[in-house]
This record gives structure tokens, C-alpha cells and sequence, in this order.
């Protein structure tokens, strides 16, 4: 099945999105620091009657030809649903399942508590409800004190080894240079308003009980950033949701088991 890139202009800018199938809508949102090459495996994979569209969150991937040059000093997770809003609009997609990873899932939880009519069901990959301790938002400041020393690269070196699990670390040398790629291929400026956006959302735990679509939780059993306990509370708290835990993925659950994934997805759409 081809994937398509395509850009979507916007009335305030343009943004990058890939998309293969047609039929029901499901909008994939990315990790951070990554951008939407990361759901390839998936956009190759679509379930016939489903059209997949994954969108670059903001400033992400911002450099291509096309695409208007974007330096988000302050964006909130709230503006980057907004975003996936507009672009949906844009698409004339009035409703679709959000599958959203980590960041993408907190941006799902924003989209979800903005404008629940406008989502048919939850996919909710290797993210958390909660927001940052205090220790966490520390250690965001000390991410962006990173980022402006050494770049997207010095990010990279610092997230891979957690972004991956262990069982993958050392027998798939090609996957952590895939990734770390799609790191570096980000602007600075896109990655450090993530970290703040990141840094500054908000507790959805409250959400969870009124969510009243289908929600599917998928989990790495070797997530070293949010544990594998922490993803089954969330599903508990979510009333109907189920969770599919996929053994020996880490955080990347989508591209350390795209298969397994994809099956995952299939069961839930
Ligand atoms: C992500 O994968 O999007 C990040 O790990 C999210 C986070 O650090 O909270």
C-alpha cells in the first residue's frame, strides 16, 4: 500500500503529513522529539476501510522545501491539539480515532478533553495521564540546558537509551541509528518548545473515567520512561479500555514491534 506525504496549507502555515488507505480516519501523533516518519510501520499496514494520517506536530521536520519556517517559543500541548484540529478540518475529517505515542498520546488526551465529538475512539501508546513531579520538570530544564549546548544530537545520545528497551539495545544497532536520525533531522527550536510544552501539561487523570469511546492501551513491557503498571492503572481508570502489552518493546513500541503493533491496532479499530 503507497504512503503519501503531502502538506496541508493552512491558514497560518503549512504542515507535513503522510497518509495511506482510505475510508475511517485514524490520525497518528508522534513522540517526542521524534516526527511522523515514526509511524511508517503502521501507514504500511493499514486495515482496509481506514485512511491513516500522521501529522509532523509543530515545527517538527520543519526544514523541508515546502514548509513554512515555524520557531514555536512557547507552545502549550493544548496548541498542538489545536493543530491536529484545523488539520482535520482542513481534511474534511470531522471524526477519527487519535492514536497518540508518549507526547502524541498527551496531545490525544488535550484533543480528547477539547472536542470529544470530534474523536470516535482512543489509542493510547506507551504514554501517562499524569503530569510532571516536580523532579521531572527539573529534569526538563536540564534537557533544554542540553539542547542548547549540544543540539537535537546531544538529545538523541541522552533519550536513545531509554526510548529503546533492553532486550533491543544491543541486537538492533540499525533501529537506534533510524531513530536517532529522525531525532536530528528536528530544529532546535521545535524540540526545546516540546520539552516546555511537555514540561507545563496538564493532569488528565480526571479525564479517564468520562471517556466513554473505545480506548485501546498499548504498552512495551520494557518502557523505561512509563512503566508498564503505570499504562495498566491508566487502562483501569478508563471505564471498557483494554490493555495489550507487547513483550521485550520498550518506549517505541510502534517501531521495536511494528508488527505486533499493527495487529494490536487491528483488534482495536
Ligand atoms: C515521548 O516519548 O514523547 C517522551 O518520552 C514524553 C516524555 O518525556 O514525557
Amino acid at each position: 500500500m503507497g504512503v503519501r506525504s503531502a502538506v496541508a496549507h493552512l491558514p497560518t502555515r503549512s504542515v507535513r503529513y503522510l497518509e495511506a488507505g482510505s475510508g475511517r480516519s485514524v490520525i497518528w501523533l508522534h513522540a517526542f522529539p521524534l516526527s511522523a516518519d515514526q509511524w511508517l510501520p503502521q501507514l504500511h499496514r493499514v486495515p482496509p476501510g481506514w485512511r491513516f494520517i500522521a501529522p509532523d506536530l509543530r515545527g517538527f521536520r520543519g526544514s523541508g522545501p515546502s514548509f513554512e519556517a515555524i520557531t514555536p517559543d512557547s507552545m502549550t500541548i493544548d496548541d498542538y491539539a489545536s493543530d491536529v484540529l484545523e488539520l482535520m478540518a482542513h481534511l474534511d475529517v470531522s471524526e477519527a480515532v487519535i492514536g497518540g505515542l508518549s507526547m502524541g498520546g498527551y496531545v490525544a488526551f488535550a484533543l480528547w478533553h477539547r472536542a470529544p465529538e470530534r474523536v470516535s475512539g482512543l489509542v493510547l501508546a506507551n504514554t501517562r495521564a499524569t503530569a510532571d513531579s516536580p523532579a521531572g520538570r527539573v529534569a526538563r530544564e536540564r534537557m533544554v540546558d542540553l539542547l542548547e549546548r549540544e543540539g537535537a544530537e546531544g538529545v538523541a545520545r541522552e533519550m536513545l537509551p531509554k526510548l529503546i528497551g533492553a532486550s533491543l539495545q544491543a541486537s538492533q544497532p540499525d533501529l537506534i541509528e533510524a531513530v536517532r536520525e529522525l531525532i536530528v533531522a528536528n530544529p532546535t527550536d521545535a524540540i526545546r518548545a516540546a520539552i516546555r510544552a511537555i514540561k507545563d501539561r496538564p493532569d488528565s487523570t480526571p479525564l479517564l473515567p468520562r471517556i466513554d469511546r473505545p480506548v485501546t492501551v498499548i504498552h512495551g513491557d520494557e518502557d523505561a520512561i512509563i512503566p508498564l503498571d503505570e499504562a495498566r492503572a491508566m487502562a483501569e481508570a478508563i471505564p471498557g479500555a483494554r490493555l495489550i502489552a507487547l513483550a521485550g518493546a520498550g518506549h517505541l513500541s510502534n517501531l521495536e514491534d511494528p508488527l505486533g503493533f499493527s495487529l494490536a491496532v487491528q483488534k482495536s479499530l
